[in-house]
């Protein structure tokens, strides 16, 4: 069901967690058998770091370890590399893109990155394997940009189909947007935390993904969650015990716990309330990640994600 879909787009809010996810859930479908490619848009290589492995050069698939593969993709580079396969003479390839009228272009031209961004996308989710004459990957994940405007690159290919009459880039436009809206081939997974504004901000996105954009939606992650550990009778059986004994260092201990199991519930209970506005996402199926407690968030804290996405799947 997590990914069971053969493209997989990663989307919230700034900072709730996209990148983790994208990489927990590669792991996660890694350790279920499939050959995976992680693509960050336009990230920081922070995919590749969390993962442990080195970062390789834009629209290059880097080496695959625990059965991933991260690649970094930026529209430009992905511009060159696709003129690379119309001009496939080297030497005119780089006349054209050094090129002072190609600088401008490029830079001017609204939307021209954003498409070739998802062009890249679609090439390397279709890609087939020359030697076995299968698909290259099993699932490609894609890891939404950090800006506000992380569903704009997903808008391009309607609006080149849209904007253009019959032709070749119609054509190639409408062969995009057929495999992103194809609920057996892609699903949109949305990430937000339990809190007011990214909660606000999915109820938004679920809409735009569902009603503009017309692609198929996948689950929710519900991510650095505070779980319900504590019952609020045992608080209170904490808090009773503390206030009995007669031992100062056993009562600041139990007095310190009731506390802090205070205050966890309380985060608990704030984020529920949250969690009850999210509309028509609250209704897709759900996959609550805990708040990981760690200095460093590294690959070991991704691991206790995967662990629960693995359940869940
Ligand atoms: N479950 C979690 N528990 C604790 N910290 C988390 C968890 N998930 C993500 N983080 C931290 O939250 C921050 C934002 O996560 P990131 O995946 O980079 O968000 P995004 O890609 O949406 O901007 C990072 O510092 C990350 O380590
Ligand atoms: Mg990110």
């Amino acid at each position: 069901m997590l990914f069971d879909r053969q493209l997989i787009f990663v989307v919230g809010k700034g900072g709730v967690g996209k990148t983790t996810v994208s990489c927990a859930l590669a792991l996660a479908a890694a350790r279920a058998g499939k050959r995976v490619l992680l693509c960050e848009v336009d990230g920081v290589s922070r995919a590749a770091q969390l993962l442990e492995v080195e970062p390789a050069a834009p629209g290059v698939a880097g080496p695959v370890v625990d059965g991933v593969s991260v690649m970094g993709i930026e529209g430009s580079a992905a511009l060159v590399e696709y003129l690379g396969m119309v001009i496939p003479v080297r030497r005119f390839l780089q006349t054209v893109t050094k090129s002072e009228i190609y600088q401008y272009f490029v830079a001017a031209a609204p939307g021209l990155k954003e498409l070739m961004t998802i062009g890249k996308i679609w090439f390397e989710a279709q890609r087939i394997d020359k030697r076995s004459g299968k698909a290259l990957w099993d699932l490609v994940i894609v890891d939404s940009p950090a800006t506000g405007h992380g569903l704009q690159y997903l808008r391009m290919p309607q609006a080149a189909r849209d904007a253009f009459g019959a032709g070749l880039v119609r054509r190639e436009a409408d062969k995009v947007v057929s495999l992103l809206q194809d609920p057996r081939q892609t699903a949109v997974h949305l990430v937000t935390t339990a809190e007011e504004m990214p909660v606000n901000e999915t109820v938004t996105m679920e809409q735009r993904v569902r009603e503009e954009l017309a692609m198929p939606l996948g689950s929710l992650f519900v991510n650095r969650l505070h779980l319900e550990r504590f019952r609020p009778s045992d608080i209170e059986l904490l808090e009773k015990a503390a206030r009995r004994s007669r031992r100062p260092e056993v009562k600041q201990t139990l007095g310190a716990v009731a506390k802090r199991a205070r205050e966890e519930s309380g985060w608990t209970t704030l984020n529920r309330q949250h969690l009850r506005h999210l509309g028509a996402a609250g209704k897709l199926p759900r996959v609550d990640l805990p708040f990981v407690f760690s200095e460093e968030f590294a690959k070991q804290q991704l691991l206790e994600l995967v662990d629960v996405i693995e359940a869940a799947a």
